[in-house]
């Protein structure tokens, strides 16, 4: 995919730059618990500082509804950014404005107003067809920031040129969100293992009872279709399961888990099943914890996870907000290849191969053709 990158810029030597970023980032009570997406941008901003621009940073943060609401206030991303890229401005939350996701022509005109040049380095949200992201690249020479084009070339790398065995591990809760994924993966590695909630799903279409997991009934023929089908042998389903049951009591069952308990993480067995063909990949992609990472007594199948991916000697990439935070939270982010910083928007490129804010920038009118 031929993105124009920062090169493709005319020369932005004294020239006003708007840089659409995504500081989405986690905050409790002010303060910012996870800085990757603000770390993220500044390869960008001190290539365009560095060649004299003057840089003024957008991004959302939360989902407030079209109106100024101090909840998702950018104080805290401000000041931050004031620490790592002194002289760099920051607007005020775009979804403070009715415009941005409506993809509002005049939202787009008043936010590009008074600039000389774009760029998009928000990989978390270009999966997003908002006035920021789709907006500029019709009005500005416009660009891909580094952390974006990187993204790109790795996630569509994976799928188009993925060292072997490629074996996927997708887990979080809603196998729903996933399904595309797994669609469009599948027929691509190796091996997919399964876990996290999601699990449940594909045990149920197995014909196991699954106690008071979560489920989503309307997915499990969805389900056996791709067990039945003739990409069965690469799916590892887990086969046993750390749940609690009544009075908080935590037990593992091998298949069936009985009525009154609720599946937590992945067993012992299912763990030394899902890390076994890891020791040998040559690309690992890992989207999605494996239970409830956060609770010490279901944190062992996404720590022993993490650490096999960590571990391997090939190619390792770890999308999506949780499983990146998870990989963090163990110490082990920088024993991986590539942390994405995209949840949502890491999946719709693996699953459909483009996203609107990628579109947006190909047509640019210093985009190569
Ligand atoms: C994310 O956190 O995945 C991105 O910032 C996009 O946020 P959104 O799902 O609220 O659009």
């Amino acid at each position: 995919m031929t993105l124009p990158l920062l090169e493709d810029l005319p020369d932005p030597s004294g020239k006003k730059v708007l840089l659409r970023a995504d500081f989405n980032v986690p905050i409790t009570n002010g303060h910012i618990d996870d800085d990757l997406r603000i770390t993220s941008a500044l390869p960008t901003i001190e290539w365009l500082q560095g060649r004299g621009a003057r840089v003024t940073a957008c991004s959302h943060l939360g989902r407030p509804k079209g109106q100024p609401d101090p909840k998702y206030s950018m104080d805290p991303v401000r000041e931050r950014l004031a620490k790592l890229a002194p002289g760099v401005e920051l607007l005020d939350n775009l979804r403070f404005s009715p415009g941005e996701e409506a993809n509002d022509p005049a939202f787009v005109d008043q936010l590009v107003d008074g600039f000389d040049l774009y760029v998009n380095d928000a990989f978390g949200a270009s999966h997003r067809a908002h006035a920021s992201v789709v907006g500029p690249p019709a009005r500005l020479p416009s660009a891909a920031g580094r952390l974006l084009a990187r993204e790109v070339e790795v996630l569509h790398g994976l799928v188009e040129r993925p060292h072997r065995p490629f074996v996927a591990i997708l887990g979080g809760s809603k196998v729903s969100s996933k399904m595309g994924v797994i669609e469009a993966l599948i027929d691509k590695v190796d091996h997919m293992a399964i876990g996290g909630a999601m699990c449940f799903t594909f045990m149920m279409a197995q014909g196991y009872s699954v106690g008071d997991s979560l489920v989503e009934p309307d997915w499990v023929e969805a389900c056996r279709g791709f067990l039945d089908g003739p990409t069965m042998d690469k799916f590892l389903i887990p086969t046993d399961i750390v749940a609690m049951g009544p009075g908080e009591e935590v037990q593992v069952f091998r298949g069936d888990i009985p009525a009154g308990w609720k599946g937590l993480d992945i067993g012992p067995e299912t763990t030394l099943a899902f890390i076994a063909p890891l020791e040998h990949a040559g690309t690992i992609l890992w989207n999605g914890p494996m239970g409830l990472f956060e609770d010490h007594r279901f944190q062992e199948g996404t720590v022993d996870v993490a650490e096999a991916v960590a571990d391997s000697h090939g190619f390792t990439v770890v999308g999506g907000g949780d499983s990146a935070a998870a990989v963090a939270k163990f110490g082990l982010d920088l024993r991986i290849d590539h942390v994405s910083t995209g949840g949502g928007a890491s999946l719709e490129l693996l699953e459909k191969g483009d996203l609107p804010g990628l579109a947006a920038l190909r047509e640019a009118s210093n985009a190569p053709r």
